[in-house]
């Protein structure tokens, strides 16, 4: 969603806080906006819609704003459209326009998140006298922290506890106080947030990426805690205003694994990562063929039933997963939409578990989802990519995928992980309920992946010919069975999300239950066949679909070659344990929806709409 930035030290803030927003484009894009104070005077604001650069623009890329503390946002907007006005910072004061300028404000904040309840605290508020700008939940939150800090005299912490108290929702807040020069509040509820330290600075935002090229030494504020922060200190609190101790942390990545590395956009520099990132992940968990996942023998022995959570490309990750756990160990998996899940009063088997995987940590409805499986009672383990997310700490365990940062909103390289987090634990979990004798062959085929990755990448021109002739596209249908159907889902996703021409995915058998009246003459169907026993049984779909007028691209194993007589295009995966497929098959789907949507023009790293962290319901 939003990104929040801060900034308190010695130099100039505005140029800091623009680089943290620039790294922080990916999770909001609709407008930014800055607030920067010098010393005593009174913070000047500045907005604009549309992307950053607009801002960097208007402010002479930040130098335009004397000061050396503040604030700063870029919105993906939840509560009303993104004007100008909506945009973030807001003021308790009344202003009117385009809300910039030098404002007389007692508190000036940005806030990444949702307040469920801002209307019925509106109500209040303008009952009080306030008036109100804007359409946005954040502004309502400014005023309030303004009226308990004015009504009950009391210091910035307290102020914003009692707010905490008073609203429902997620939050990740940051507000400068008039009366408080050089400082910067902050709170967080279900949002995330860090807070980095170095040579007598402060810095804070939504994501590492924003600050790594200063620090590496970051606080991890928890939920429902607040920090009051000066140049180079930080101290936190709990809810009831009591100081907590926390431990400074060093990230481990570099700078520059957040950067674009020579590609054209981030989403092609993240494909190509594949082959390390598989590796990384796999070599964190496997030594000397020992599977640790952090997860506890007898446990996963009285394991009966497992429930996988997710959204999105985690969900298809989830897909796979599910055929790949209950082929190897016989347990029964189910596969949920978190946001489905959350609120589905089912009936959860006791000696269950719970495995909630995201990229980011902090989608809203997974992890509304764990925390539904933990009141429950029932055992969580998240397969997360950022480390310190609010999933990753509240799961009963955690295993990292080795990603890295990813900046493109369409996953690759995370969801390249995660599925050989999911082989890993169908795999261990096989061998702890002895379904499988020997795990080597297995491991050593995971072993292979990475090559077989990198000769998939190396033959990236064919497709990019291939999805030259999409331009003109309207509707694309993936078609597969079994392991087949999962993969087709994330094909089809990425195809349409960054390229926008509609696609489906369709289990294959399905397709003469309604969607073959759509072939037509020239309609594109992908056809995915990696899983042998299925092959014939697709084939034969194809042939339909072809009868009827279709375009067909085949991805399938080498070897399959009787394809070419049905097939138009075909792009040939190597040979794998059929298990694994998904690794391999989704590559040339990954380059072909990039090249689709890098022909037609459109913004491969930002699709519109989008969001890669959907921190709010
Ligand atoms: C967004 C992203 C997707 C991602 C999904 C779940 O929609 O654009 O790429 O799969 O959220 O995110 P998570 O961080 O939980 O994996």
């Amino acid at each position: 969603m939003c990104g929040i930035v801060g900034f308190t030290g010695h130099r100039q803030a505005g140029p800091i806080l623009l680089h943290g927003l620039e790294k922080l484009e990916y999770r909001g894009y609709d407008s930014a906006g800055l607030a920067v104070r010098n010393g005593s005077a009174p913070a000047e604001v500045v907005k604009s819609t549309g992307k950053l650069v607009k801002l960097e623009e208007k402010t002479d890329n930040g130098k335009a704003l004397e000061g050396c503390c503040g604030i700063g946002h870029t919105r993906w907007a939840t509560h009303g459209e993104p004007t100008q006005i909506n945009a973030h910072p807001h003021v308790s004061g009344n202003c009117t326009g385009s809300a910039s300028g030098t404002v007389e404000s007692e508190v000036v904040g940005v806030h990444n998140g949702i307040i469920e309840n801002y209307i019925e605290l509106k109500e209040k508020l303008l009952r009080h006298g306030y008036s109100f700008y804007s359409s946005t939940d954040t502004e309502v939150v400014i005023k309030l922290i303004d009226y308990y800090y004015k009504k009950y005299q009391i210091g910035p912490i307290d102020a914003i506890a009692k707010t905490m108290v008073r609203v429902r929702g997620s939050y990740a807040l940051e507000v400068m106080f008039s009366d408080y020069p050089n400082e910067i509040y902050v709170a967080r509820k279900d949002s995330p947030m860090i807070i980095g330290i170095a040579d007598g600075e402060t810095y804070i935002a939504s994501d590492v990426p924003a600050i790594l090229n200063y620090t590496r030494s970051v606080y991890y504020i928890d939920n429902l805690e607040m920090a009051r922060l000066l140049p180079g200190e930080a101290h936190f609190f709990n809810l009831n205003g009591d100081e907590v101790q926390k431990e400074l942390t060093e990230v481990t990545f570099s700078a520059e694994a957040a950067e674009k590395g020579g590609y054209e956009h981030f989403m092609m520099k993240e494909i190509h990562e594949q082959p390390r990132v598989i590796a990384d992940t796999l070599h964190s968990a496997v030594q000397n063929g020992i599977i640790d996942l952090g997860l506890d023998e007898e446990q996963l022995r009285q394991i009966r039933q497992i429930y996988i959570v997710a959204c999105g490309s985690a969900y298809h990750v989830g897909v796979i997963g599910q055929y790949v756990t209950e082929d190897l160990t016989g347990v029964p998996v189910r596969v949920e939409l978190a946001s489905e899940f959350r609120y589905r009063k089912m009936k959860l088997e006791k000696d269950a578990l719970v495995i909630i995987i995201s990229q980011s940590g902090e989608t809203a409805d997974s992890l509304a989802a764990l925390r539904e499986a933990k009141k429950n009672g029932i055992r969580t383990f998240s397969i997360v990519n950022v480390v310190g997310s609010s999933i990753a700490r509240e799961a009963d365990s955690v295993f990292y995928t080795k990603a890295g940062p990813e900046i493109a909103v369409a996953t690759t390289k995370a969801y390249s992980a995660q599925l050989i987090a999911m082989y890993l634990f169908a795999i261990r979990l096989g061998e702890v309920r002895d379904t499988i004798k020997d795990t080597k062959p297995l491991l050593e085929e995971l072993e292979k992946l990475p090559d077989k990755v990198e000769r998939l990448l190396e033959d990236k021109e064919r497709l990019q010919w291939f999805a030259s002739k999409l331009g003109n596209t309207k509707d694309v249908f993936y078609i597969g069975r079994g392991l087949d159907y999962a993969i087709c889902l994330e094909g089809s996703l990425k195809l349409k999300e960054i390229s926008y021409i509609h696609s489906e995915a369709y289990a294959a058998g399905e397709l003469k239950h309604g969607t073959i009246s759509l072939i037509e003459d020239g309609r594109l169907v992908i056809g995915c066949l990696t899983q042998p026993e299925l092959y014939e049984k697709t084939l034969s779909n194809m042939v339909e679909v072809k009868s009827r007028g279709a375009y067909l691209m085949a991805v399938a194993n080498y070897g399959y070659y009787s394809i070419e007589d049905t097939a138009d295009f075909t792009v040939y995966i190597p040979r794998t344990d059929p298990h694994f497929a998904g690794s391999l098959a989704v590559i040339p789907m990954q380059l072909l929806a990039y090249y689709t949507a890098v022909g037609r023009g459109e913004d491969v790293d930002k699709p519109r709409n989008l969001a890669k962290s959907v921190t709010v319901e």
